[in-house]
């Protein structure tokens, strides 16, 4: 299905009906629902309906006896989930009431129409089919006029579909609910919109060179995560798929349901939002998650239980990265290298694309350029940085190469649909693209990346996959074809939006591997899916140098963050084409608070090292740069809260301030981990913005100190700590991360109304697996209550012994100087030492007009 026909339209008379239910085992309770005579076809579908542990409802439909095996995703789930047992409560009429364990909710189960309505202590939060929309095309033999439904032409290409069509959909009704989020990644506002213009948004990945901003398409990574909002509740629905995907949103208001006793009232009744969702997938089965949070975090935490958290980045992955298509030679490499130190620029990570292999062909290196790639390695490990090259999926049609080779020989790559290698095109020209959904292929892949095998890379080297959507120049929408053929003969149709996880799943693997275990990976892939978070980073693939997608990376990159990916980045500066130097400037500025931060520009583009846009130019990106290096121990801390708790590095406002209403959309600011807002410029010239501060009694905001105070009126961005917190901060910034592991702490308290304030430090090796394994980590936390700042251990269980010691506190907000400071410390507690006090005045004030 492509999205301009209509595979979806194919008239499947679903009415379905409860008719008999068998216990399963003591723990599911298994709803065996029978379709009524379609007209056409007598087809029996299986719901099963299931609780989580966890406050978390499945509904599986497939159908009980397919002709064949139909697709169900496998390995995105970390696991089978634990499921409780609902109990029935009432059955008759044709309607089943199951109940929660915690007798909370209710799921009534209509047999005829087939409906699921969820009820939280008797209020309908989200019914499902209510509009009827449910669809599920069954497996067929083939009809003997076998190429109606069975074929699509899309342009020249023409997909036939193996075992014929095999969509499936369902709608959602949200009670209540009109603000939605999620179901990254397109080029859109937070917000999610209404499609009633028949524009629904598609999850489909594609390698979309120069595409638009404000678009639905689905570009280059997927995650069926949509998350509803209301000030009492947050809900999500997974939609575990990764055929092709359209969702379409459609909200309107509806009169409040009043009970009937209160009948009489019914001149009063209210209009209430109701949003319905209809999701459709291409092919698979259904298989939907309600996470019912009820709180947003709850919502990070339900979806984390099913696909895993952000995987703990090692520590030089949070510092800037300098990449470019193509860093030349390994004289430019030098040259770029020393130019950071020249310019007193802290960096840690130098990048090489495509050019650097001979001929394309990954793991490989051009040996006129690259010489001595080893002798390149080591002149940047006494740097104390770290190189990325870039390793894509397809590979070389050239039987002088190993990977090719092997590759052909064990029957590794993708097949087309009459069997024989899929052959497409990309940068090498002709290639052939691995099966990653093959574990022996990642296997064998993880593999490459040992020492001894991939010639010239040593420890420092780190790995990048880009293409792997996957991109086929020439392919049907760039991509490969539906009906080519993976392991176990499944086409590609089924998995498609999977084919990059796996990438990146093997890639990692392969780091991981080649250290015996020792080390984390760090892996940046440009394709995602549910669940990518576990192997790394993503960015957000070829922006162009213009101020709109320096405004859309907000929202892009707080979707992303929202659907469990922490670790996500845009090109700084934009991938495509020349910024000007104050977009330049401000996309440094936005990009040093956001989780990945790296510089990379397109062949065409000029070259753009921080240093080439004159002195002033420099020193305000030096300055961006430094903030971030001082703010690592901050973010360092919020990836650790992201691996342990689930909780986004970015979010938007909204999930900070969920009863305020005001915030619900905003996409121009947002919050770094609890305690900072930041707003970063997005608009040419601006000389002032207008900052949404949410603040309440209990919460105040508060203009950030020194580091983030203007020094050059003109080039700086507003942050704000908010009051009650304390971040962890360094007093300086070095060369590189791993200049900095002596440098002193600050501590930064910005008290709340009632004198207040708490914050957390995370610490440990940042690089090893010892935190997890040897338990090899500090997890401190601070409070400032009653005029006394005390440190204390989160989590007993980690030990960690550091010599860097607190150097300074500063505290905003205190109101008055204190007439006496003193230090403390208990036992031999104290890896911190208290050295000096700095006193700031707390500023009040909610809508702050920042002048820059
Ligand atoms: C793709 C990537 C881009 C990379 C280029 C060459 O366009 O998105 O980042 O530089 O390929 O490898």
């Amino acid at each position: 299905m492509h999205t301009s026909t209509s595979a979806f339209t194919t008239p499947v008379f679903l009415a379905a009906y409860g008719e008999s239910y068998t216990m399963l085992g003591m723990r599911d309770l298994k709803i065996k629902t029978q379709l009524k005579k379609s007209y056409v076809f007598k087809v029996l579908l299986q719901g099963e309906i299931y609780e989580i542990e966890g406050n978390i409802f499945r509904l599986k439909i497939n159908e009980a006896a397919p002709l064949r095996a139909r697709y169900e995703v496998p390995d995105v789930l970390i696991k089978e989930p634990t499921t409780q047992k609902l109990s029935l409560s009432q059955k008759e009429g044709g309607v089943l009431v199951l109940t929660s364990v915690n007798e909370d909710y209710k799921l009534r189960v209509t047999a005829n129409p087939f409906q699921v309505e969820l009820q939280f202590k008797d209020e309908t939060v989200l019914s499902m089919n209510s509009n009827g929309l449910l669809y599920f095309e069954h497996l067929q033999p083939p009809p003997s006029d076998r190429y109606s439904l069975w074929q699509e032409k899309f342009g020249s290409f023409l997909d036939i579909k193996a075992h014929g069509p095999s969509s499936v959909g369902m709608d959602f009704s949200l009670h209540g609910f009109d603000h939605l989020y999620g179901i990254p990644q397109h080029t859109e506002s937070l917000l999610l919109k209404n499609t009633s213009d028949g524009d629904a948004y598609r999850l489909y990945n594609l390698d979309i060179f120069g595409h638009k901003i404000h678009d639905k398409i689905g570009i280059y990574g997927s995650v069926p995560l949509l998350i509803a909002h209301k000030p009492d509740r947050t809900l999500g629905i997974f939609w575990l798929n990764s055929s092709e995907t359209l969702v379409d949103i459609n909200t309107k208001a509806v009169p409040e349901h009043i009970p009937t006793e209160s009948a009489a009232d019914i001149s009063k009744q209210r209009a209430v939002p109701l949003t319905d969702v209809r999701w459709m997938s291409e092919s698979g089965i259904i298989d939907v998650f309600l996470l019912m949070g009820p709180t947003a975090f709850d919502i990070f935490r339900q979806f984390a239980q099913l696909t895993g958290t952000q995987a703990l980045p090692p520590l030089f992955s949070l510092g800037y990265h300098q990449c470019r298509w193509n860093y030349e030679d390994e004289q430019d490499v030098k040259a770029v290298d020393a130019g950071f130190d020249e310019h007193d620029i802290p960096y840690d990570v130098i990048w090489l694309d495509i050019e650097h292999t001979d001929g394309k062909r990954y793991f490989t290196w051009d040996k006129k350029k690259f010489q001595n790639p080893k002798r390149m390695q080591e002149l940047l490990r006494k740097k104390k940085r770290k190189l990325v090259v870039i390793v894509d999926p397809h590979i070389k049609a050239d039987p002088m190469y190993t990977l090719y080779s092997q590759g052909k020989e064990k029957g590794y790559f993708v097949k087309d649909r009459n069997g024989k290698d899929f052959e497409g095109i990309c940068w090498p020209g002709s290639s052939y693209y691995l099966d990653f959904t093959n574990p022996e292929v990642r296997k064998w892949y993880a593999d490459q990346f040992a020492f001894k095998t991939y010639k010239g890379s040593t420890n420092i080297l780190f790995v990048w996959n880009d293409m792997n959507e996957p991109s086929v120049f020439k392919g049907a929408e760039l991509t490969m074809q539906k009906d080519a053929v993976h392991y176990n003969n499944w086409e590609h149709r089924e998995l498609h939006n999977l084919y990059g996880f796996y990438q990146q799943m093997a890639t990692a693997e392969g780091l991981i591997k080649r250290s015996s275990g020792k080390e984390r990976p760090f892996v940046l892939t440009r394709s995602f899916f549910a669940g990518s978070q576990k192997y790394g980073a993503v960015w957000t693939g070829d922006n162009t140098a213009e101020w709109g997608y320096l405004k859309i990376s907000i929202p892009m990159l707080l979707t992303i963050s929202m659907a469990g990916i922490s670790f996500c980045g845009a090109d700084v500066g934009g991938f495509i084409g020349d910024p000007e130097p104050e977009l330049l400037v401000r996309w440094y500025q936005a990009g040093a608070y956001q989780p990945f931060f790296r510089g990379h520009s397109n062949m065409k583009s000029k070259r753009r090292e921080p240093w080439l846009f004159g002195e002033k130019n420099t020193q305000i990106i030096r300055e961006a740069i430094r903030e971030r290096y001082v703010l690592l121990p901050y973010l360092y801390t919020l990836f650790y809260r992201a691996h342990t708790e689930a909780e986004p590095v970015m979010r938007p406002l909204w999930i900070e301030f969920p009863e305020k209403l005001e915030t619900f959309g905003v996409e121009d600011e947002y919050m770094l981990g609890n305690a900072l807002l930041v707003y970063p410029v997005t608009d040419k010239e601006a000389k002032a913005v207008s900052v949404l501060l949410p603040g309440s009694k209990e919460v105040r905001v508060i203009q950030s100190c020194s580091a983030f105070q203007p020094t050059q009126i003109y080039y700086t961005i507003p942050i704000f700590q908010r009051g009650g917190t304390v971040i962890p901060l360094k007093t300086a910034a070095g060369k590189s991360t791993e200049w900095m592991t002596n440098i002193s702490y600050e501590l930064r308290v910005a008290l709340n109304t009632e004198a207040c304030a708490v914050g957390e430090l995370y610490l440990d090796d940042g690089h090893s697996f010892q935190y997890l394994h040897k338990k090899q980590f500090l997890f401190r936390k601070f409070t400032f209550h009653k005029n006394i700042l005390s440190s204390s251990c989160t989590d007993e269980s980690g030990q960690y012994r550091t010599t860097c010691v607190v150097e300074r506190v500063i505290f905003l907000g205190l109101g008055q100087q204190p007439t006496l400071v003193t230090a403390c410390s208990k036992g031999n507690e104290p890896t911190f030492i208290l050295l000096h006090l700095v006193i700031l005045i707390l500023l009040h004030s909610y809508v702050y007009i920042w002048h820059i």
